[in-house]
């Protein structure tokens, strides 16, 4: 079965991110959202990023107008009845995921169609057995931003059927350009991982008053040659995520230095999520 229709769960920061990648790899791509406004920011956070790349002289203006004619939007779960593939993209919480997957599984036709989850941090396994088709559940991390960063992890569960592996792989790697690590079904998969306990620690130091949020970040730009410092990143993923993270691994692995700082807590709690509240650790007003 060759996917040729995507639907997208969820048209946040990730979810539109990776809706953007199918729609520019040519598919017909269906984003649904909870509510008509949620569904028109999406539209237009796509909007905005594809203008950007047409400004910037990276598509023409026929590429542009194709890319647009790839999305539609929807607030019904059923306009995604037909996909091939559905990568749902919600926030990370279990009993909305089950919910979702309980719901696609009733509603999306064939039995090929592959279902596939972007968490971060719930086991595929436990958001599979929400279904009557585990075998065709797959993990489909995309990492934020999505159009620009070039990794996909692709996450079988126990029960995933190879092919259906293979052919999510296959998908990203030859029809979205990405480059996939293959991962176990195991909490931070691999990049998280890695990736958190670092910027947890760096939390912990601006915590600890150990430097400036500005030196932090800018002793791993240019010491370290990242892209970006540590928590400038934690606010680009988002505050909430990186919380939700910390705690899975945390329970997974009982490691402190997954443990997330009251810090991080405490900003949680006051609604300062980082870039998308406009306030996290710096401010983005
Ligand atoms: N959407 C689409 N395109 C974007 C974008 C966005 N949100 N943000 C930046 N871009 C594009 C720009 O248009 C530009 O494109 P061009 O080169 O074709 O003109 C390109 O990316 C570079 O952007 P800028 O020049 O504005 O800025 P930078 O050179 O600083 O790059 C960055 C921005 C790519 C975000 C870079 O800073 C970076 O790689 N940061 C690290 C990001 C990272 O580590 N992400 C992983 C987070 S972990 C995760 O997502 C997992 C989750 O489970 C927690």
């Amino acid at each position: 079965m060759a996917i040729q229709r995507v639907g997208i769960v969820g048209g946040g920061q990730m979810g539109g991110g990776v809706a953007e990648v199918t729609a520019r790899s040519g598919l017909a791509t269906v984003v649904r959202e909870v509510s008509p406004e949620a569904a028109e920011r999406s539209r237009s956070g796509i909007e905005r990023s594809l203008g950007r790349a047409l400004d910037r002289g990276k598509i023409d203006e026929a590429t542009h107008q194709a890319i647009l004619d790839n999305l539609t939007f929807t607030t019904e779960l059923s306009d995604l009845s037909d996909c091939d593939l559905v990568v749902e993209a919600v926030i990370e919480s279990f009993d909305l995921k089950a919910e979702i997957f309980a719901e696609l599984d009733a509603i999306v036709t064939s039995p090929d169609a592959i279902l596939a989850t972007n968490t971060s941090s719930i086991p595929i396994i436990d958001i599979a057995m929400a279904t009557d088709r585990p075998d065709h559940v797959v993990g489909l991390h995309f990492f934020n931003p999505a159009p620009v960063m070039a990794l996909v992890e692709v996450i079988p569960s126990v029960r995933t059927d190879p092919s259906v592996t293979e052919q999510v792989t296959a998908f990203a790697t030859d029809v979205l350009g990405k480059t996939v690590v293959a991962a176990k079904d195991r909490a931070g998969f691999v990049v998280n991982m890695l990736l958190v306990p670092y910027l947890l620690g760096a939390m912990r130091m601006f915590e600890d008053g150990h430097a400036t949020a500005e030196d932090i970040d800018t002793g791993m730009t240019l010491g370290a040659g990242h892209p970006m410092g540590p928590l400038t990143l934690s606010d680009l993923i988002g505050l909430d995520t990186m919380l939700l993270v910390g705690e899975t691994l945390q329970a997974e692995y009982g490691d402190p230095a997954y443990a997330p700082p009251a810090l991080l807590r405490r900003m949680v709690a006051g609604g300062h999520l980082g870039r998308k509240t406009g306030r996290g650790f710096y401010d983005y007003s």
